[in-house]
Protein backbone atom coordinates (compact mmCIF):
# COMPACT_ATOMS: atom_id res chain seq x y z
CA UNK A 1 0.00 0.00 0.00
CA UNK A 2 1.18 3.18 -0.93
CA UNK A 3 0.92 5.66 1.69
CA UNK A 4 2.35 9.79 2.32
CA UNK A 5 1.53 12.51 5.16
CA UNK A 6 -1.33 14.91 3.66
CA UNK A 7 0.25 17.24 5.48
CA UNK A 8 1.84 20.21 3.34
CA UNK A 9 4.85 21.51 4.82
CA UNK A 10 7.70 23.63 3.74
CA UNK A 11 11.15 21.64 3.36
CA UNK A 12 12.99 21.80 6.88
CA UNK A 13 16.57 22.58 7.04
CA UNK A 14 18.67 22.11 9.96
CA UNK A 15 18.62 24.96 12.72
CA UNK A 16 14.86 25.34 12.05
CA UNK A 17 16.01 27.16 8.71
CA UNK A 18 12.55 27.21 6.13
CA UNK A 19 14.15 27.70 2.83
CA UNK A 20 12.96 29.23 -0.43
CA UNK A 21 12.06 25.97 -1.39
CA UNK A 22 8.68 24.82 -1.59
CA UNK A 23 8.58 21.61 -2.17
CA UNK A 24 7.78 19.24 0.26
CA UNK A 25 8.52 15.25 -0.19
CA UNK A 26 6.62 12.50 1.27
CA UNK A 27 8.30 9.18 1.54
CA UNK A 28 6.45 5.43 2.26
CA UNK A 29 8.09 2.40 2.43
CA UNK A 30 5.88 -0.16 1.92
CA UNK A 31 7.18 -4.07 1.67
CA UNK A 32 10.46 -3.23 1.18
CA UNK A 33 9.55 -0.29 -1.83
CA UNK A 34 10.12 3.41 -1.23
CA UNK A 35 7.44 5.59 -3.01
CA UNK A 36 7.96 9.30 -2.83
CA UNK A 37 5.44 11.95 -3.64
CA UNK A 38 6.26 15.78 -3.67
CA UNK A 39 4.56 19.15 -3.49
CA UNK A 40 4.78 22.10 -4.55
CA UNK A 41 2.49 24.94 -3.32
CA UNK A 42 3.97 28.81 -2.80
CA UNK A 43 1.55 29.03 -0.18
CA UNK A 44 2.48 26.30 2.22
CA UNK A 45 5.84 27.93 2.21
CA UNK A 46 4.26 31.59 3.02
CA UNK A 47 2.40 30.63 5.53
CA UNK A 48 5.18 28.58 7.22
CA UNK A 49 6.72 31.29 7.37
CA UNK A 50 4.31 33.56 8.58
CA UNK A 51 4.06 31.21 11.32
CA UNK A 52 7.59 30.07 11.88
CA UNK A 53 9.90 32.96 11.38
CA UNK A 54 7.73 34.69 13.51
CA UNK A 55 8.71 32.70 16.74
CA UNK A 56 11.96 31.23 15.65
CA UNK A 57 15.16 32.72 15.44
CA UNK A 58 17.12 31.56 12.23
CA UNK A 59 19.54 29.48 14.31
CA UNK A 60 17.90 27.69 16.54
CA UNK A 61 21.11 26.76 18.26
CA UNK A 62 24.01 28.45 19.38
CA UNK A 63 27.27 28.01 21.09
CA UNK A 64 29.81 29.05 23.39
CA UNK A 65 29.19 32.89 24.49
CA UNK A 66 26.21 33.15 22.39
CA UNK A 67 24.19 30.58 24.31
CA UNK A 68 25.78 32.45 27.45
CA UNK A 69 24.32 35.63 26.21
CA UNK A 70 21.46 34.50 25.28
CA UNK A 71 20.71 32.70 28.83
CA UNK A 72 21.82 36.02 30.33
CA UNK A 73 18.73 37.55 28.34
CA UNK A 74 16.30 34.88 29.59
CA UNK A 75 17.84 35.08 32.98
CA UNK A 76 14.85 37.36 34.59
CA UNK A 77 12.79 35.59 37.08
CA UNK A 78 9.12 34.29 36.14
CA UNK A 79 6.54 33.29 39.04
CA UNK A 80 4.76 31.41 36.38
CA UNK A 81 3.02 28.68 37.40
CA UNK A 82 0.16 26.84 36.20
CA UNK A 83 -0.76 22.66 35.24
CA UNK A 84 -0.27 21.59 31.51
CA UNK A 85 -1.88 23.02 29.03
CA UNK A 86 -2.82 21.82 25.40
CA UNK A 87 0.31 21.92 23.37
CA UNK A 88 1.48 24.02 20.63
CA UNK A 89 1.27 21.77 17.42
CA UNK A 90 2.37 25.06 14.86
CA UNK A 91 4.56 26.36 14.64
CA UNK A 92 6.69 23.38 13.47
CA UNK A 93 9.86 23.19 14.85
CA UNK A 94 13.24 22.53 13.78
CA UNK A 95 13.09 18.36 13.66
CA UNK A 96 16.58 17.14 14.92
CA UNK A 97 17.86 19.70 17.33
CA UNK A 98 21.65 20.84 16.94
CA UNK A 99 23.46 19.88 20.14
CA UNK A 100 26.22 22.27 20.43
CA UNK A 101 29.63 22.81 22.35
CA UNK A 102 28.60 25.10 25.40
CA UNK A 103 31.23 26.61 27.11
CA UNK A 104 29.90 27.53 30.67
CA UNK A 105 31.82 27.15 33.87
CA UNK A 106 30.64 23.94 35.22
CA UNK A 107 32.18 24.74 38.61
CA UNK A 108 29.34 26.68 39.62
CA UNK A 109 26.37 26.06 38.21
CA UNK A 110 24.89 27.73 40.72
CA UNK A 111 26.10 31.07 41.13
CA UNK A 112 23.91 33.46 42.62
CA UNK A 113 21.73 30.87 43.48
CA UNK A 114 22.89 29.15 46.53
CA UNK A 115 24.31 30.36 49.62
CA UNK A 116 27.11 28.97 51.90
CA UNK A 117 24.69 27.01 53.23
CA UNK A 118 23.65 25.71 49.85
CA UNK A 119 20.19 26.68 50.56
CA UNK A 120 18.06 29.03 47.96
CA UNK A 121 17.03 31.87 49.88
CA UNK A 122 15.15 33.59 47.51
CA UNK A 123 11.10 33.23 47.26
CA UNK A 124 10.29 29.82 45.37
CA UNK A 125 9.93 30.04 41.85
CA UNK A 126 10.44 27.58 39.05
CA UNK A 127 13.30 29.37 37.64
CA UNK A 128 15.19 28.52 41.01
CA UNK A 129 14.22 24.79 40.32
CA UNK A 130 15.79 25.81 36.73
CA UNK A 131 19.05 27.47 37.59
CA UNK A 132 20.59 24.52 39.49
CA UNK A 133 21.60 23.54 35.58
CA UNK A 134 22.29 26.86 35.03
CA UNK A 135 23.26 26.74 31.40
CA UNK A 136 22.99 23.08 30.78
CA UNK A 137 19.28 23.43 30.01
CA UNK A 138 19.37 22.45 26.02
CA UNK A 139 15.55 22.77 25.80
CA UNK A 140 13.15 26.03 25.88
CA UNK A 141 9.90 25.47 27.78
CA UNK A 142 6.79 26.11 26.09
CA UNK A 143 4.43 28.81 26.70
CA UNK A 144 3.79 30.21 29.40
CA UNK A 145 7.16 29.19 30.15
CA UNK A 146 9.02 30.42 27.68
CA UNK A 147 11.13 32.96 29.68
CA UNK A 148 12.09 30.50 32.23
CA UNK A 149 15.65 30.42 31.93
CA UNK A 150 16.26 27.20 30.10
CA UNK A 151 17.22 26.49 26.24
CA UNK A 152 17.08 27.41 22.73
CA UNK A 153 16.03 24.09 21.34
CA UNK A 154 12.19 23.99 21.00
CA UNK A 155 11.74 20.50 21.99
CA UNK A 156 8.19 21.19 24.15
CA UNK A 157 7.23 22.26 20.75
CA UNK A 158 8.17 19.52 18.20
CA UNK A 159 6.51 18.97 14.79
CA UNK A 160 8.12 15.19 15.36
CA UNK A 161 5.73 14.60 17.78
CA UNK A 162 2.71 16.61 16.37
CA UNK A 163 3.69 14.04 13.46
CA UNK A 164 3.34 10.88 15.69
CA UNK A 165 0.35 12.47 17.06
CA UNK A 166 -1.39 12.72 13.19
CA UNK A 167 -0.19 9.59 12.27
CA UNK A 168 -0.84 7.13 15.57
CA UNK A 169 -3.17 8.83 17.96
CA UNK A 170 -1.20 9.57 20.99
CA UNK A 171 -4.20 9.71 23.28
CA UNK A 172 -5.27 6.99 25.41
CA UNK A 173 -2.13 5.03 24.81
CA UNK A 174 1.06 3.67 26.40
CA UNK A 175 4.10 5.33 25.62
CA UNK A 176 7.99 4.59 25.64
CA UNK A 177 10.06 7.24 25.37
CA UNK A 178 14.00 6.52 25.22
CA UNK A 179 16.36 8.88 25.92
CA UNK A 180 13.78 12.13 27.09
CA UNK A 181 16.66 14.88 27.80
CA UNK A 182 14.42 17.11 29.97
CA UNK A 183 11.27 15.71 29.50
CA UNK A 184 10.50 18.21 26.37
CA UNK A 185 8.67 15.45 24.01
CA UNK A 186 7.28 13.71 27.14
CA UNK A 187 4.99 16.98 28.50
CA UNK A 188 4.20 16.80 24.50
CA UNK A 189 2.89 13.22 24.73
CA UNK A 190 1.02 13.68 27.94
CA UNK A 191 -0.73 16.98 27.08
CA UNK A 192 -1.56 15.43 24.20
CA UNK A 193 -3.89 12.62 26.46
CA UNK A 194 -0.85 9.78 26.32
CA UNK A 195 -2.49 7.93 29.13
CA UNK A 196 1.37 6.87 30.54
CA UNK A 197 4.58 7.32 29.81
CA UNK A 198 7.72 5.39 30.77
CA UNK A 199 10.96 7.52 30.21
CA UNK A 200 14.18 6.17 30.26
CA UNK A 201 17.59 8.37 30.67
CA UNK A 202 20.79 7.24 31.87
CA UNK A 203 22.44 10.36 31.71
CA UNK A 204 22.38 11.61 35.66
CA UNK A 205 22.08 15.48 35.04
CA UNK A 206 19.60 14.81 32.15
CA UNK A 207 17.21 12.74 34.34
CA UNK A 208 17.30 15.78 37.53
CA UNK A 209 16.24 17.76 34.89
CA UNK A 210 13.42 15.57 33.64
CA UNK A 211 12.23 15.84 37.54
CA UNK A 212 12.50 19.46 37.41
CA UNK A 213 10.71 20.13 34.33
CA UNK A 214 7.90 16.86 35.86
CA UNK A 215 7.77 19.27 39.00
CA UNK A 216 7.24 22.64 37.07
CA UNK A 217 5.04 21.46 34.24
CA UNK A 218 3.23 19.49 36.75
CA UNK A 219 2.99 16.43 34.71
CA UNK A 220 1.12 13.04 36.48
CA UNK A 221 1.25 10.47 33.93
CA UNK A 222 4.87 10.56 33.40
CA UNK A 223 7.45 8.20 35.03
CA UNK A 224 10.96 8.86 34.29
CA UNK A 225 13.62 6.37 35.18
CA UNK A 226 17.25 6.38 35.94
CA UNK A 227 19.16 3.89 33.46
CA UNK A 228 20.34 2.46 30.29
CA UNK A 229 17.51 1.53 28.11
CA UNK A 230 18.98 -1.09 26.51
CA UNK A 231 19.42 -3.23 29.90
CA UNK A 232 16.01 -1.78 30.87
CA UNK A 233 14.47 -3.41 27.61
CA UNK A 234 16.76 -6.33 27.56
CA UNK A 235 15.43 -7.39 31.18
CA UNK A 236 11.25 -5.86 30.97
CA UNK A 237 8.64 -7.47 29.90
CA UNK A 238 6.71 -4.56 29.64
CA UNK A 239 4.74 -4.13 26.50
CA UNK A 240 4.02 -0.10 25.19
CA UNK A 241 1.35 0.94 22.21
CA UNK A 242 3.92 3.32 21.06
CA UNK A 243 7.51 4.23 21.44
CA UNK A 244 9.24 7.31 20.75
CA UNK A 245 12.86 6.72 19.83
CA UNK A 246 14.30 10.40 18.79
CA UNK A 247 17.83 11.05 18.79
CA UNK A 248 19.49 7.76 20.24
CA UNK A 249 19.69 5.02 17.45
CA UNK A 250 22.76 6.67 16.43
CA UNK A 251 23.87 6.58 20.15
CA UNK A 252 24.16 2.76 20.16
CA UNK A 253 27.31 0.27 20.01
CA UNK A 254 24.54 -2.17 18.62
CA UNK A 255 21.75 -0.26 16.79
CA UNK A 256 20.46 -3.68 15.59
CA UNK A 257 19.62 -4.82 19.30
CA UNK A 258 18.12 -1.35 19.70
CA UNK A 259 16.07 -1.99 17.12
CA UNK A 260 14.81 -5.88 18.12
CA UNK A 261 14.45 -4.49 21.63
CA UNK A 262 11.77 -1.72 20.32
CA UNK A 263 10.12 -4.43 18.00
CA UNK A 264 9.49 -6.83 21.06
CA UNK A 265 8.02 -4.16 23.33
CA UNK A 266 5.79 -2.35 20.78
CA UNK A 267 2.78 -3.31 19.60
CA UNK A 268 2.12 0.05 17.56
CA UNK A 269 3.87 2.18 16.22
CA UNK A 270 7.78 3.49 16.46
CA UNK A 271 8.84 6.95 15.98
CA UNK A 272 12.30 7.28 15.12
CA UNK A 273 14.71 9.95 14.37
CA UNK A 274 17.83 9.14 13.47
CA UNK A 275 21.49 10.40 12.03
CA UNK A 276 22.46 7.85 9.40
CA UNK A 277 25.33 6.67 7.65
CA UNK A 278 26.07 7.75 4.00
CA UNK A 279 29.57 7.69 2.67
CA UNK A 280 28.47 10.43 -0.41
CA UNK A 281 26.67 12.68 1.65
CA UNK A 282 29.81 12.45 4.55
CA UNK A 283 32.29 12.43 2.05
CA UNK A 284 31.67 16.01 1.13
CA UNK A 285 31.98 17.12 4.92
CA UNK A 286 35.42 17.82 6.80
CA UNK A 287 33.20 17.83 9.90
CA UNK A 288 31.34 14.40 10.55
CA UNK A 289 32.93 13.02 7.67
CA UNK A 290 36.23 12.76 9.82
CA UNK A 291 34.68 10.97 12.90
CA UNK A 292 34.16 7.70 11.27
CA UNK A 293 35.60 4.59 11.40
CA UNK A 294 36.12 2.00 9.27
CA UNK A 295 33.46 0.22 8.30
CA UNK A 296 32.52 -3.56 9.62
CA UNK A 297 30.36 -6.03 8.67
CA UNK A 298 27.89 -7.01 11.75
CA UNK A 299 24.81 -9.65 12.35
CA UNK A 300 22.07 -9.34 14.76
CA UNK A 301 19.28 -11.61 15.30
CA UNK A 302 19.46 -13.01 11.97
CA UNK A 303 19.92 -9.57 10.69
CA UNK A 304 22.90 -8.83 8.19
CA UNK A 305 24.00 -5.62 7.75
CA UNK A 306 27.03 -3.16 7.71
CA UNK A 307 27.86 -1.00 10.92
CA UNK A 308 30.02 2.61 10.60
CA UNK A 309 32.30 3.44 13.54
CA UNK A 310 31.35 6.99 15.02
CA UNK A 311 33.94 8.43 17.34
CA UNK A 312 32.47 11.60 19.79
CA UNK A 313 36.34 12.76 19.85
CA UNK A 314 35.91 16.11 22.10
CA UNK A 315 32.10 16.12 21.72
CA UNK A 316 32.68 13.82 24.99
CA UNK A 317 33.96 17.04 26.78
CA UNK A 318 31.67 18.84 26.40
CA UNK A 319 29.36 19.98 29.35
CA UNK A 320 25.86 19.77 27.45
CA UNK A 321 26.95 16.08 26.00
CA UNK A 322 24.30 14.45 25.47
CA UNK A 323 25.22 11.43 23.34
CA UNK A 324 25.80 7.79 24.33
CA UNK A 325 27.37 6.30 27.49
CA UNK A 326 30.12 5.15 25.69
CA UNK A 327 33.39 7.18 23.71
CA UNK A 328 32.41 5.77 20.38
CA UNK A 329 28.52 4.16 18.79
CA UNK A 330 28.02 2.32 15.46
CA UNK A 331 25.98 3.84 12.54
CA UNK A 332 23.89 2.36 10.19
CA UNK A 333 23.01 3.26 6.34
CA UNK A 334 19.88 4.27 5.95
CA UNK A 335 18.27 1.13 4.16
CA UNK A 336 19.54 -1.31 6.47
CA UNK A 337 17.26 0.93 9.57
CA UNK A 338 13.97 0.31 6.95
CA UNK A 339 15.37 -3.07 6.31
CA UNK A 340 15.84 -4.05 9.73
CA UNK A 341 12.91 -2.69 11.26
CA UNK A 342 11.28 -4.69 8.75
CA UNK A 343 13.31 -7.84 9.43
CA UNK A 344 11.55 -7.32 13.00
CA UNK A 345 8.49 -7.51 11.97
CA UNK A 346 7.54 -3.59 11.27
CA UNK A 347 7.39 -3.63 7.12
CA UNK A 348 5.30 -0.26 6.96
CA UNK A 349 6.88 2.85 7.05
CA UNK A 350 6.22 6.76 7.10
CA UNK A 351 9.49 9.15 6.17
CA UNK A 352 9.51 12.61 6.98
CA UNK A 353 12.12 15.36 7.86
CA UNK A 354 14.66 14.37 5.22
CA UNK A 355 17.77 16.30 6.18
CA UNK A 356 20.39 15.00 4.10
CA UNK A 357 22.56 18.26 5.11
CA UNK A 358 21.98 18.31 8.91
CA UNK A 359 24.83 19.89 10.60
CA UNK A 360 25.45 16.67 12.52
CA UNK A 361 25.64 14.17 9.45
CA UNK A 362 22.06 13.17 7.39
CA UNK A 363 19.27 12.58 9.48
CA UNK A 364 15.47 11.24 9.00
CA UNK A 365 12.48 10.83 10.67
CA UNK A 366 9.90 7.97 10.28
CA UNK A 367 6.96 5.70 11.99
CA UNK A 368 6.81 2.05 11.69
CA UNK A 369 4.07 0.17 12.06
CA UNK A 370 3.59 -3.38 11.94
CA UNK A 371 2.27 -5.08 8.65
CA UNK A 372 -1.54 -4.98 8.74
C1 LIG B 1 20.39 13.46 21.41
S1 LIG B 1 19.50 13.33 22.89
C2 LIG B 1 17.84 13.16 22.26
C3 LIG B 1 16.84 13.85 23.15
C4 LIG B 1 15.38 13.77 22.66
N1 LIG B 1 14.89 12.40 22.69
C5 LIG B 1 15.25 14.36 21.27
O1 LIG B 1 14.91 13.65 20.33
O2 LIG B 1 15.47 15.56 21.11
C6 LIG B 1 19.84 11.65 23.41
C7 LIG B 1 19.28 11.36 24.80
O3 LIG B 1 19.36 9.97 25.05
C8 LIG B 1 20.03 9.74 26.29
N2 LIG B 1 20.69 8.44 26.16
C9 LIG B 1 21.67 8.08 25.30
N3 LIG B 1 21.98 6.79 25.45
C10 LIG B 1 21.17 6.30 26.41
C11 LIG B 1 20.98 5.02 27.00
N4 LIG B 1 21.73 3.96 26.62
N5 LIG B 1 20.02 4.85 27.95
C12 LIG B 1 19.27 5.93 28.34
N6 LIG B 1 19.40 7.17 27.82
C13 LIG B 1 20.33 7.36 26.87
C14 LIG B 1 20.97 10.93 26.41
O4 LIG B 1 21.40 11.14 27.72
C15 LIG B 1 20.08 12.04 25.89
O5 LIG B 1 19.20 12.50 26.89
Amino acid sequence: MKTGSDNLMAKRWPCGHVTGDTVTKHECVEGGSIYVREEHDPLAYSASLRGKHARWSPRLSVSGTGLKSALDRLRSRTRTRGRVPAPAVAPAPAPGPVFENRTHDLTSPTAGLLNAQGFVMAPPSPANALRLFDGQWSSRFPPPWGDLPAGKIPLFEDARISWLNEVAGVKNKTVLELGPLEGGHTYMLESLGASAITSVEASARAYLRCLVTKEVLGLTRARFLLGDFVAYLRASGDSFDIAVASGVLYHMENPAELIALLASHCAGHVLLWTHYYDGDLLAEREDSGSRFGPARAASFGGFDHTLYEFNYNEALNWSGFCGGGEPRSAWMSRSDIIACLAHNGFGHVQIEFDSQDHPNGPAFGLIASRER
